[in-house]
């Protein structure tokens, strides 16, 4: 199967996963990225059957309308259900880096606020240990030096991503050749940095259930 096809398969797994849990109150939290976009579309199909969506970001709240789904600011609604999203790298403890698409900020926010996360990615994201991908930090762009050395300072190189601006009008460091086998701590560390807004660590509150799409089918993780 293609990386695509993995990624197709691991959206209808989550669907299918919901489907039983949802009622017509239901709120969705929906992620960021090609593995949330297969989602949303997937999610097309049973629109009628949920309450309402909040997205992660503009792009994904613009593809969510498109579709008819509504899409709800966060601040009006009581609670979010579940929350549907793909990562850039999981280890077995279902802690994550995310943030290639640079929706880390409101991607944190949704997670924090969701009773359930639900992570969906292929096989090529699992890890035994965090950081072959670089670790993206979203920072205020005054501050974007001065985080720079302070994250050379924790070990890592880190690469201004440039002609990005986050939906939240801020930049982002890449953090390269950086491994994270302490991810909790590394998290709390790198949000001490003043001028961080958020890092793409998901470890404080991780993936409750990974739906990993490999060869062989999808596979179902919960954290070791
Ligand atoms: C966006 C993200 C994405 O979840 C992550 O980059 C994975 O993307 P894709 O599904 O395209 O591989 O964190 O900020």
């Amino acid at each position: 199967m293609t990386q695509d096809e993995l990624k197709q398969a691991v959206a209808d797994a989550a669907l299918a996963y919901l489907k039983p849990k949802l009622e017509n109150d239901t709120v969705l939290g929906i992620g960021t990225g090609s593995t949330a976009n297969c989602f949303i579309d997937a999610l097309a199909a049973i629109k009628g059957q949920i309450g309402a969506t909040v997205a992660s970001s503009e792009a994904s709240a613009e593809r969510l309308k498109q579709h008819g789904i509504p899409v709800y600011d966060l601040n009006t609604v009581d609670g979010v259900d579940f929350y549907v999203d793909g990562a850039d790298e999981s280890n077995r403890s279902l802690q994550l880096i995310k943030g290639g698409g640079a929706a880390l900020t409101r991607e944190k926010i949704v997670t924090a606020v969701a009773r359930e996360f639900i992570c969906i990615a292929d096989e090529s994201k699992l890890v035994h240990t965090l950081g072959d991908f670089p670790l993206p930090v979203e920072v205020v762009p005054m501050a974007r030096s001065y985080v720079a050395r302070e994250l050379v300072k924790l070990g890592g190189d880190p690469v201004y991503r440039e002609g990005v601006v986050t939906d939240n009008g801020n930049v982002i460091l890449d953090v390269h050749d950086f491994a994270i086998p302490q991810p909790l701590a590394t998290e709390q560390k790198i949000n001490n940095i003043t001028g961080v807004v958020t890092n793409g660590l998901f470890a404080l509150k991780p993936a409750d259930v990974l739906l990993l799409g490999t060869a062989g089918g999808v596979q179902t993780l919960y954290a070791e």
